[in-house]
């Protein structure tokens, strides 16, 4: 434990620390109207905006769709890094020379950034054409045509600054802190908590343009490849700082020959041949983590990581802040982050409580962003999808369930893997419970504190719990790959960690009276005091635990000691039986 009183504000900078420095836009919509972008900025969401859920009652766009116009928003985009001072009508205004703008963001990141998205495509290619590389004194420039550009200023003194940045990282732990004590209720707390901590629109955006960035780059090899973002960066569960996971799909360049036969004939490339799936993934990686080292503007730091199960490429972009894991033949992990997607999407509950568990974990060293025998984002992520599948009625629906919605189009089998599910959110019924998130936060931790972790599994596809097929701590069944375990790594002392802060955090919410006039002493309360290592009151929950545990190890000894006793007494007998039988 932390030292009491470093509390909220070191622990929560936990949850900070890999924030992105993107701030807060300065979004002068330049919009043209009548245009598709227009179109789609006028219902855009972000990825993650409070107000998603039942009560919504706007009809909610499939993954696939979402996915599908940011990446065409993404490649309208272009990533230009710009001089400390400069005029930004001037700027624009010298953008516009190859077309309208539909809109655009300034962001610092060791410099000031913008993100300008046209309305047209072309307009990229003319600004392009436009571009020069640069000349070096000292070294030597790779000509290298991308998106990201680098605009200078001819006359370095004409120009005052006036880009006005506002802001963009998660608040500071003092202010979060404040804004989470004197919030009205638990539940305010939460969405508090979520409504700062969820990725912005501005930073979906970069996300989908750095991916867009990398699939230009992978096109030199594979001209129809896509690069999808997946993980949380997507599935509505991303936090600002998360990690940037990408998928390169080769789909299209392995389908293109089925829809060119015709006649009697059949064309297929010549091609090379590999024993193994696996090999042939590990040797796409390893060109194209080459290529993003040699070539890849603002990609530094390029670790191939390809004998991890999954093999992927990790690098930073330094011009968008993000930490990207690319991996490629992880198609059932797209699966995942759009199940996720839905389960975010459908009830406003559950990202509110997935924020906050998640924050709860990240504070109190429970997830690290360090691979180890910790319980990942992802797994806690399934742990709040189950306490909801088991509430009565029901937030969220069983797996099996969204199956039997699904029809002849969501049908999708993926390596032998039945991954079919209804993809539409219109078609899935609402809940009709209505508990508040301060009893689901409560609640969910007296669930998970008093699991039975040794005999059963969690289970999202069938919502119930199972016996464990193995003797892992934590058996938590992967919902496609239904063999396998998302939680194999976590250890029994992690997973003790986790039932002990879960106990001890249900105690402290409980007490949910006093610490209301906490308030007045400004001392944390509600969800604040659970994100602290140690609080005052907290200690009667210690002594508590502790006299039980006391009580529990004379208990336990008593035991010990009367069946060492018949141990002995039958060992005895055994060594009588054996000298009797010497
Ligand atoms: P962050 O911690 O915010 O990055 O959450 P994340 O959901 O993005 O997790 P992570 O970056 O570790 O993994 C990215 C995605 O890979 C997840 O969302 C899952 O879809 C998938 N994934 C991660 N871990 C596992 C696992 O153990 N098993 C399986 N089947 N998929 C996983
Ligand atoms: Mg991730």
């Amino acid at each position: 434990m932390a030292v009491p009183g470093v509390g909220l504000l070191t622990r929560l900078h936990l949850c900070a620390q890999r924030s992105t420095r993107v701030q807060r836009p300065i979004l002068r919509l330049l919009s043209c109207p009548g245009t598709v972008a227009e179109d789609l900025r006028r219902d855009e969401q972000p990825s993650g905006s409070v107000e998603t859920g039942f009560e919504d009652k706007i009809p909610r766009k499939r993954f696939s769709e979402m996915q599908n116009e940011r990446r065409e928003q993404a490649q309208r985009t272009v990533l230009i890094r710009c001089p400390e001072k400069i005029s930004e009508n001037k700027f624009l205004k010298y953008l516009s020379q190859h077309g309208p703008i539909n809109n655009h963001f300034f962001y610092e990141s060791f410099g000031l950034y913008a993100v300008v998205e046209f309305c047209r495509k072309e307009s990229v290619g003319s600004l392009q054409n436009g571009t020069r590389t640069p000349s070096m004194a000292m070294e030597t420039a790779i000509p290298f045509r991308s998106r990201f550009l680098s605009l200078k200023l001819k006359n370095q003194t004409s120009e005052q600054s006036c880009i006005q940045s506002s802001d963009q990282l998660p608040p500071s732990n003092r202010k979060l802190c404040e804004l989470l004590c004197y919030a009205e209720s638990i539940d305010d707390q939460l969405n508090t908590l979520l409504k700062e901590f969820q990725l912005t629109e501005e930073n979906t955006k970069l996300r989908y343009l750095t991916c867009s960035l990398i699939e230009d780059i992978a096109a030199a090899y594979f001209p129809d490849c896509v690069v999808r973002p997946f993980g949380s960066s997507v599935n509505t569960f991303g936090k600002l700082g998360c990690d940037l996971d990408m998928f390169l799909d080769l789909d299209e360049t392995r389908n293109l020959s089925t829809h060119k036969t015709s006649g009697n004939f059949l064309t297929e490339f010549q091609v090379k041949n590999v024993p193994s799936e696996r090999i042939a993934t590990q040797k796409i990686l390893s060109v194209i983590g080459e290529c993003l080292d040699h070539f890849g503007p603002g990609c530094v730091g390029v670790q191939k990581i390809l004998n991890a199960r999954c093999p992927l490429v990790r690098f930073s972009h330094q011009a968008s802040g993000f930490q990207c894991d690319l991996t490629t033949n992880n198609r059932i992990a797209l699966t995942s982050s759009e199940l996720l997607y839905i389960y975010g999407t459908l009830d406003s509950r559950v990202r509110a409580l997935v924020f906050g568990i998640r924050c709860w974990a990240r504070a109190h060293s429970l997830t690290s962003s360090i691979p180890g025998a910790w319980i990942t984002n992802f797994s806690l992520t399934m742990m709040v999808i189950f306490f909801l599948q088991r509430r009565s009625p029901p937030i969220l629906p069983t797996l099996d369930s969204l199956k039997t919605l699904a029809d002849a189009e969501d049908k999708c089998i993926i390596e032998g893997n039945n991954c079919t599910f209804v993809r539409d959110l219109n078609r899935i019924k609402p809940s009709g419970n209505t508990e508040t998130l301060e009893l689901l936060l409560k609640e969910f931790f007296e669930y998970f504190g008093n699991f039975a972790f040794n005999k059963n599994s969690i289970n999202i596809r069938q919502g119930r719990e199972q016996n464990k097929p193995d003797s892992s701590p934590l058996y938590i069944q992967n919902p496609f790959e239904t063999a396998l375990n998302i939680s194999k790594n976590v250890s029994q002392s992690q997973l003790q960690k986790f039932v002990d802060l879960a106990q001890e955090s249900a105690w402290v919410l409980q007490q949910k009276d006093t610490d209301r006039l906490s308030v007045s002493n400004n001392q944390p309360w509600g969800l604040a005091a659970i994100l602290l290592p140690t609080v005052p009151n907290r200690r009667s929950f210690t002594k508590k635990k502790r006299k039980r545990s006391a009580n529990e190890s004379v208990r336990n000894l008593l035991e010990s000691l009367k069946s060492n006793r018949t141990a002995n007494f039958t060992e005895t007998n055994e060594k009588r039986t054996v000298s009797t039988q010497t």
